[in-house]
């Protein structure tokens, strides 16, 4: 395999799918307090108890045990994202909340104890309920400011502990997920074109601002934006489809075409032009957004799905981006096609298209797990599937570095079991780590190392050497 010397292993998380303690020492409420369901259920008007991120897996007040399992598979890297409430509780607080502030000090301490970069995700998917309720979220321009206010607080406070940052989680997502991608309680069906891509302007302006301060403030940091690679192929050779496919994917493509060349591409002015759409800039923000490009382009992976032109095709939801199934491809239990290639196909055309680093910072299989006896004494799970879901992924990202795709690492997604996004249930699970918690929220929360545990380990400690081609 040729994965280079350096190449960043490990693991990815959020802080609301895993941390809980929702409202402990002084944390406000975020989005994710209000959706006990998932993206598919309206939200409700506070928190319910049925909503399992109130707890988590109490990554909160149980980090050191769980970094150290970290460090025992060897991760080089720990991706998490900073609960932007946790910071301002309502997210237009004049003053940050200093016991937020020093969880994240410990945190990203405990991190470089074992030798782990912390890959810091400033916004994923846990905007404050706040700013949702009061301002619409990103449909509003202020949103801008109290970004800024709570970038610029996190980057003095963590400049000295954290390299690497990502803007914004799946920054393209707010075309399909308002609310749970930009915090805007408005329905999907009832904002108006021209209010989303309005919110989606005010982003991608923050992405460029938070960019050119992190530059400012931390002459070594690394700025990436983090996007959902999903690719999109046609269904048939039909023109008509490979129009199609074309057209859906510039919709995907057009936030990383942004971060990584700071100007409107045509096919998105004709867009506008041709649905009336129409959004407030200024030269200021334009200038900026040329000026300030990310360093680096990162992604999920977890599917792709075919686009048809024709519309009586059924059409499935997958990981966010809606397409239609792919004969040739098996399904995991949720219905997400599984796709190795595509992993190898989107580092090329991410590469030849953006000609920056690449980063990939969730790929993983969300399924169901059973933990049995280890024969020792203690309890595993026997996730063969895993292994070999993550094997033949890794392998194609092998074949992408050897095709001349700079990659800069890995972090599998959810690699301790969490909540999951979509469906807020815990029985999805990804991790390396079985953690005792049941979608009722019964379980000890206590921890299991499973079979892809010691599996991992192995792959990081040959740098991608065990890999099974
Ligand atoms: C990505 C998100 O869309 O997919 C994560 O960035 C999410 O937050 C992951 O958990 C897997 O999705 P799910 O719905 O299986 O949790």
């Amino acid at each position: 395999m040729n994965f280079p010397e350096n190449f960043l292993w490990g693991g990815a998380v959020a802080a609301n799918q895993c941390e809980g303690a929702y409202n402990e020492d002084g944390k406000g409420l975020d989005i994710q307090d209000i959706l006990p369901h998932g993206i598919k259920t309206p939200p409700t008007d506070g928190p319910t108890p049925d909503n399992l991120k109130l707890v988590a897996i109490d990554f909160n007040h149980r980090y050191k045990e769980d970094i150290k399992l970290f460090a025992e598979m060897g991760f080089k890297v720990f991706r998490t994202s900073i609960a932007w409430s946790r910071i301002f509780p309502n997210g237009d607080d004049a003053e940050p909340n200093e016991q937020g502030l020093q969880f994240y000090d410990d945190l990203f301490d405990e991190c470089h104890k074992y030798g782990m970069e912390p890959l810091v995700t400033i916004s994923h998917y846990e905007t404050p309920l706040h700013l949702a309720k009061a301002y619409n979220g990103w449909v509003n321009h202020d949103l801008i400011g109290f970004y800024e206010r709570y970038v610029r607080t996190i980057f003095a406070r963590y400049g000295k502990k954290v390299k690497y940052w990502l803007t914004f989680n799946e920054i393209n997502s707010v075309l399909h997920q308002p609310l749970v991608s930009g915090g805007i309680l408005t329905p999907l069906a009832e904002l108006s074109k021209s209010d989303l891509f309005q919110a989606c302007h005010h982003e991608l302006v923050a992405s460029a601002l938070a960019t050119k301060i992190a530059h400012e403030m931390m002459p070594d940091a690394k700025v990436g934006c983090m996007v959902i690679a999903l690719p999109l192929y046609p269904l048939t050779p039909k023109p008509d489809d490979v129009i199609a496919t074309m057209h859906a994917n510039n919709a995907n493509d057009f936030f990383g075409d942004m971060h990584a060349r700071g100007v409107y591409p045509g096919y998105m002015k004709r867009y506008f032009r041709e649905h009336g759409i129409e959004i407030r800039t200024t030269p200021e923000e334009l200038q900026l957004m040329k000026e300030n490009t990310v360093d680096f382009i990162s992604f999920s992976y977890y599917m792709s799905a075919c686009i048809s032109a024709d519309p009586d095709k059924q059409v499935s939801e997958g990981n966010i981006i809606p397409g239609v199934a792919n004969p040739y491809l098996k399904a995991s239990p949720w219905g997400w096609q599984i796709d190795p290639k595509g992993i190898r196909y989107v580092l090329n055309r991410f590469y030849n298209r953006w000609q920056k680093p690449l980063f990939i910072v969730e790929n993983g299989l969300g399924t169901n797990d059973e933990l049995v006896d280890d024969g020792k004494g203690g309890k595993t799970v026997n996730d063969d599937y895993r292994i070999e879901y993550l094997n033949d992924h890794l392998v194609q990202v092998g074949e992408a570095i050897a095709d001349g795709v700079p990659v800069m690492g890995y972090t599998t997604w959810g690699c301790i079991d969490l909540v999951s996004a979509s469906t807020a249930e815990m029985k999805k699970r990804y991790g390396f780590i079985y953690v005792d918690c049941n979608n009722d929220g019964s379980g000890t929360l206590a921890r299991y190392r499973k079979k892809s545990f010691y599996w991992y380990k192995d792959v990081i400690a040959t740098n991608g050497g065990s890999l099974k081609a």
